[in-house]
């Protein structure tokens, strides 16, 4: 039976943090709320001179040198992102050439926070079938651009960052199991980034009205979050014929502690089982699981045969989680 497993994976964090004090001194706001509201105390920010591709560029060569794999290898390269260098062309062609990854086909997929879950499983159907032996996929954001840091109820919540993962076709039981998605489109205006697209094109009026930065309803994004993460991890676990007590480590989008521990405790998953960076890194959108996943497989002791589940909610609404036998 072929699957595809994961050989290497890899991260890159930007160097400079931007911890609450820091926020203090630019929006109505303190750590006291933000870290009992979030859990962040702090996150980073890339560059002025820093893109997407410059991060999953970092990310992506650390994970080639984990799995000793050439960037000459690689046939597939997906990049998860709502934050890309420009519209077009996409981020994944902007790699491709800075990685010398000659050969690959190459495209970006947005499903917001859940893109690198997506991206996983598009990339495990190309490779069962046969199509191509060997992926890469890339999951990066640069939000602190798309930030508007006059506004607090959103300034506190993000960061930068990128995860990467080097995937290939094996005669093997382990791998990129059953995954399960979801997606619903009737809540697009509650987490959105109004102008800049087709429907409302850049003009002096968007910068000015801030309609180039982020907006989000986060209340009434809280409770959906809770009950789609809820469905997805009960679902992937079922799809794959496992209980919860197979699942080794659990690794959930990072948007907000409270969040997390509400679908730990509704799924009933001990929280020693969950892994958490978001003290750290914040919300990095589709970035989060996958600097996730690399955290967990080089800091937590991840052997041969356990069982990982990836889950995530993001923009669109857009929901889904993924099982991984390491
Ligand atoms: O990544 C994918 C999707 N994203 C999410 O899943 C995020 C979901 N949402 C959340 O995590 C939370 O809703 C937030 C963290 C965004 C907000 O927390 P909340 O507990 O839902 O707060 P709230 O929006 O209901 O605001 C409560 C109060 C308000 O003041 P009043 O109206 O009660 O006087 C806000 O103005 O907190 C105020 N507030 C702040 N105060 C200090 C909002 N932001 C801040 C802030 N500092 N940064």
């Amino acid at each position: 039976m072929y699957k595809a497993r994961i050989v290497g994976t890899g991260s890159y964090l930007p160097e400079r943090v931007l911890n609450n004090s820091d926020l203090e001194k630019m929006v109505d706001t303190n750590d006291e709320w933000i870290v009992s509201r979030t859990g962040i105390r702090e996150r980073r920010i890339a560059a002025d001179n820093q893109a997407t591709s410059d991060l999953a560029l970092e990310a992506s060569k650390e994970a080639l040198a984990s799995a000793g794999i050439k960037p000459e290898e690689i046939e597939l390269l997906v990049v998860a992102t709502i934050t890309p260098d420009m519209l077009f062309p996409s981020t994944a062609c902007i790699l491709q050439a800075k990685l010398g990854a000659k050969k690959a086909v190459c495209f970006d997929l947005n499903a917001a926070c859940t893109g690198f879950i997506y991206a996983l499983s598009c990339v495990k159907q190309y490779l069962e079938m046969g199509t191509y032996k060997t992926a890469l996929v890339v999951a990066a954001e640069t939000l602190s651009k798309v930030t508007d840091w006059q506004d607090r109820n959103t300034c506190v919540l993000f960061g930068d960052g990128a995860g990467a993962a080097v995937l290939r076709r094996e005669q093997t039981e382990r791998g990129v199991m059953g995954v399960y998605l979801n997606s619903n489109g009737n809540y697009a205006e509650l987490l959105n980034m109004p102008a800049g697209g087709s429907k409302i094109p850049a003009t002096e009026n968007t910068v000015r009205e801030r309609l180039h930065f982020l907006k989000m309803k986060g209340n009434e994004v809280f409770k959906i979050a809770v009950q789609s993460m809820v469905k997805s991890a009960n679902e992937a676990v079922r799809v794959n014929n496992l209980t919860w007590d197979d699942v080794k480590f659990i690794i959930p989008h990072q948007a907000n502690t409270r969040i997390i521990n509400a679908v730990a405790k509704r799924v009933g998953v001990p929280i020693e089982k969950v892994f958490f960076n978001i003290h750290k890194y914040g919300n990095m959108s589709a970035a989060t699981t996958a600097v996730g996943l690399d955290e967990v497989v080089k800091k937590k002791g991840v052997k041969k045969g356990d069982i990982l589940e990836l889950v995530a909610f993001g923009a669109g609404f857009t929901s889904g989680a993924c099982i991984i036998r390491w």
